[in-house]
């Protein structure tokens, strides 16, 4: 990735006015908005937490409250993210906890080693209990989305995604991932876990479907319990909050799987009664076992956003389950509830939300929701409250004498990181989640003494098999090399077949000298988290499609092939079912790749060593475009039923499948504003001299009246796949894409995703070069200064646009580029995607 440079000066102090227009106090809103999301024919049950409260607790909490100033009140509602305060900034303030997001680590060095994750700790901590000495000493609670497993941190046991742990129906087996996740966890000295996630998901679209163990709530219900004490430790006994322990979060609620599109962050239609039996049912067990936090969804129900509501956070959650522990919100969300802004809302706190994650947005957030309590907009009661579940909850975890993090047991136990008997829980664990769709003629299990060619780009790629929320937020941007306790699934199969006498041999082409018995091809989705991974259909379209044409290839020689499919999600993948004789959904397994060579390999003798079990948690779609598919619809036709799951010794043939695609079914690339294919349909180019009509471009090439910029297809992989940009020097022209309606890229915008531009500069430029989205330009000229002749990728924080005032919902313009002087540049592709980018980076290196 190039490192480039943006914004000028004098555009940095645009950007800071902007950002007064933008935070400005919301107007003032009605405290409790009108209910609009459940009716009371669709109560919740109430609910017996196992926990029960402990009046020596009670009392400590109202003893401090009534030595907390307001200030030191609103602190502890607050949570910033760890890459966007230092300890030093942290200790002025004392904030009641702090997180670690997805892409945030130790110096924001994502592979820093666990030692620097428990040393941080210990200085948040320190700077938690500092002060001046009349003032109470609160800890600091840290918080970590250590969603399967705790595989933020290099070298930590990667449990399967929670779409291959729903799979294994196996809720013993959840509990002591729970356990194990959480030790873990201790030996960094983190507090707090944001899992588990009870989305019941409804689309498949959706990016966030792996999260989810089911798209039925029977197996969520089952699960959430199970988890929640795995985590935390069983109430009642001496397990629970105890040391190797952690405090649990169930996710989002509510209604987060049920969004209309499986759009993420999007509306969830369902009626009162579907929100509490298919999205909500996880809730009910998981306040039962004890769980100490609920996270409030960044989506909506029925219109209204769950940040806002009233009615869900404090009628359904407290007045109806009874929880008493503390709703944190999700990362500045409650930005989204209208009327708000990430650093100003006192809507979320008076509905009934008691900690904000406001990763970056903390210091104005802090300042604005102190004078809302002055002023009592927030009531003074509405604070104590939600600070005093706050303190419970730190009470009950016995944060305030368990030390710093790094004095407390298993800290610093880096040996527990990956430990032979976690590792191998997780195996079980892909073991129990793989599940066998086809398998002709019983050509599975295969026999260890064959010559094995195994094949795909998945063959030996952990952060493929490991997916999104590993090590980074997305999955991507790390090597095998960043997982020192891992095997790939080429690994695997490579020490079981040594072992069983035969030989393997790994082409990621599939070629071999020495024909092969049988041919083994791991591929599938490339690693995504959260709005990322939304897709339109759901048609598996990768952009490289070589893993088919090799499986079609080797058919064709006679050799017969075993698929691994690796996915978040069940996909439409006919032709490869048809090109395979085995084909295995393996989902995301995690660091634990021998599990597969367990399952697909007898033993010596050809009796079955480890048998299938795994079972679908999820539908899998016959078209591209059956999508919602959930078990219990009234027109129910799926490929493979929630449930299904071969054994070996079942007849596992296949009739030849349909490989037909819906018409207008193509596979939209999301993201994509410019590719292989040319603008996505009802786009176009159009080309301006400055102060003149922007021309639409008709046909590949063309150019401005007056000629200064000319456009015409060039070659990069394929014929005419790009396009080369000429200004002849003349005179200030720009070329721009124009969207077909106006483009809502906030969410994007707030996860940090990029312009993402690949490009070859053929001249070099004679005057300075803007890039422009949504009306706004940035000057990138440094960036067009390199080698010319090279394809290189430029990568522009979209957050860099909104500073400089950009409306990030009503984009309809999100590229253009203008120059004055002489310049030749080659573009192949432009997206919105997720970078590596040193964060914040809009100024001029
Ligand atoms: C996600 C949550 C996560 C949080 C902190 C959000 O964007 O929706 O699931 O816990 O970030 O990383
Ligand atoms: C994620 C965070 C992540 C951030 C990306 C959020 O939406 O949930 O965990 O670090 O975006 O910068």
């Amino acid at each position: 990735m190039v490192r480039f440079g943006l914004l000028g000066a004098a555009a940095l102090m645009a950007c800071s006015a902007c950002t007064t227009v933008a935070d400005a106090p919301a107007a003032p809103a009605p405290a409790f908005p009108a209910a609009n999301a459940v009716s009371a024919d669709a109560r919740w049950p109430g609910v017996r937490s196992r926990v029960s409260q402990d009046p020596r607790i009670e009392t400590r909490i109202e003893v401090l409250l009534r030595r907390m100033s307001l200030e030191e009140k609103v602190a502890q509602i607050i949570q910033p993210d760890i890459s966007s305060i230092t300890p030093e900034e942290y200790r002025q303030y004392r904030f009641g906890s702090i997180l670690a997001g997805g892409n945030s680590s130790p110096g924001g060095n994502e592979t820093a080693p666990a030692r620097e994750w428990l040393a941080l700790a210990d200085r948040f901590w320190e700077a938690s209990m500092d002060g001046p000495a009349d003032r109470p000493r609160i800890p600091v609670m840290w918080g970590i989305d250590a969603v399967h497993g705790h595989a933020n941190i290099v070298g930590a046991t990667i449990f399967p995604q929670n779409i291959g742990l729903g799979a294994t129906r196996n809720r013993d087996l959840i509990r002591r991932i729970g356990e194990v996740t959480a030790l873990e966890m201790q030996v960094t000295g983190a507090d707090w876990d944001f899992s588990p996630t009870l989305a019941v998901v409804r689309d498949d679209r959706w990016g966030r479907t792996y999260e989810g163990f089911s798209e039925d709530p029977e197996i969520v219900r089952d699960y959430a319990g199970a988890m929640v004490e795995g985590l935390q430790g069983r109430p009642g006994t001496a397990e629970f909050l105890a040391p190797g322990r952690v405090i649990a979060t169930a996710k989002h609620f509510a209604g987060d799987g049920g969004t209309a599109g499986g759009r993420d962050q999007g509306d969830n239609p369902s009626t009162p009664a579907e929100l509490r039996d298919i999205h909500g049912a996880g809730y009910p067990p998981a306040i039962e076992a004890g769980v100490q936090a609920i996270m409030a969804s960044f989506s909506s129900v029925r219109g209204e956003k769950v940040h806002g509501s009233r009615e869900l956070l404090t009628g359904i959650i407290r007045e109806q389950m009874g929880f008493d522990g503390l709703v944190v919100g999700d990362w500045n969300a409650h930005g989204q509830v209208p009327g708000c802004t990430n650093s100003s809302c006192p809507q979320s706190i008076n509905a009934g939300l008691d900690m904000f994650m406001a990763p970056d947005s903390w210091r104005e957030l802090y300042r604005n929701t102190v004078s809302q309590v002055r002023s009592g907009e927030i009531p003074m009661a509405r604070l104590d409250e939600a600070v005093r579940r706050i303190l419970r909850v730190k009470l009950r975890a016995g944060l305030f004498e368990r030390g710093r993090p790094s004095s407390r047991p298993y800290a610093g136990r880096f040996d527990l990181l990956g430990s032979a008997e976690h590792r191998a829980v997780a195996r079980q664990a892909v073991r129990e989640s793989l599940v066998l769709l086809k398998n002709q003629g019983s050509l599975l299990p295969l026999r260890p003494g064959s010559n094995v060619l195994v094949a795909g780009d998945g063959a030996d790629n952990i952060a493929k098999q490991a997916g999104g929320w590993t090590i980074s937020w997305q999955g991507t941007g790390v090597t095998n090399a960043d997982f020192p306790n891992a095997q790939s699934i080429w690994a695997g199969i490579e020490e079981t077949v040594r072992a069983g006498g035969g030989t393997a041999t790994f082409s990621p082409e599939g070629r071999y000298t020495r024909r092969p018995d049988v041919a083994i091809v791991v591929f599938g989705e490339n690693p995504y988290a959260e709005f990322v991974g939304d897709r339109q259909t759901l048609q598996f379209s990768p952009a490289d499609r070589s893993h088919l044409e090799l499986m079609r290839r080797l058919r064709s020689e006679g050799i017969p092939v075993v698929a691994v499919f690796l996915s978040g999600r069940p996909l439409w993948v006919n032709p490869e079912i048809n090109a395979s004789n085995a084909f295995v959904a393996a989902f995301l397994p995690g660091s634990e790749g021998g599990g597969i060579a367990d399952l697909l390999f007898a033993n010596r003798d050809g009796s079955v060593r480890h048998d299938f079990r795994g079972r679908l948690s999820y539908s899998w779609p016959r078209r591209a475009d059956q999508t919602p598919l959930n078990r219990g619809d009234a027109d129910y036709d799926p490929l493979f039923a929630y449930g299904y799951g071969l054994r070996y010794g079942q007849p596992g043939d296949l009739p030849a499948l349909s490989e037909d695609l819906p018409a207008g079914a193509a596979a939209g690339n999301d993201g994509l504003i410019y590719g292989r294919s040319g603008l996505p349909s009802g786009w176009r180019f159009t080309l301006a001299d400055q102060g003149g009509p922007a021309m639409p471009l008709i046909g590949n090439s063309g150019g401005t009246p007056s000629g200064r910029l000319r456009i015409a297809g060039v070659d990069r992989r394929a014929q005419e796949d790009a396009r080369q940009l000429s200004w002849d020097g003349a005179g200030a022209a720009t070329v721009q894409i124009e969207a077909a309606q106006p483009l809502d890229i906030s969410r994007e915008a707030n996860g940090e995703l990029s312009l993402v531009i690949d490009y070859r500069v053929d001249t070099a430029p004679a005057a300075p070069v803007a890039i422009g989205l949504g009306g706004v330009q940035l000057p990138v000229t440094g960036a067009f200064r390199g080698a010319t002749g090279e394809w290189r990728t430029l990568a522009i924080p979209l957050s860099c646009f909104a500073r400089a005032g950009v409306d990030m919902r009503q984009v309809s313009v999100p590229l253009s580029i203008t120059t004055a002087g002489r310049f030749v540049l080659s573009i192949s592709a432009a997206r919105i995607a997720s970078a590596q980018v040193p964060q914040n980076r809009c100024e001029q290196p």
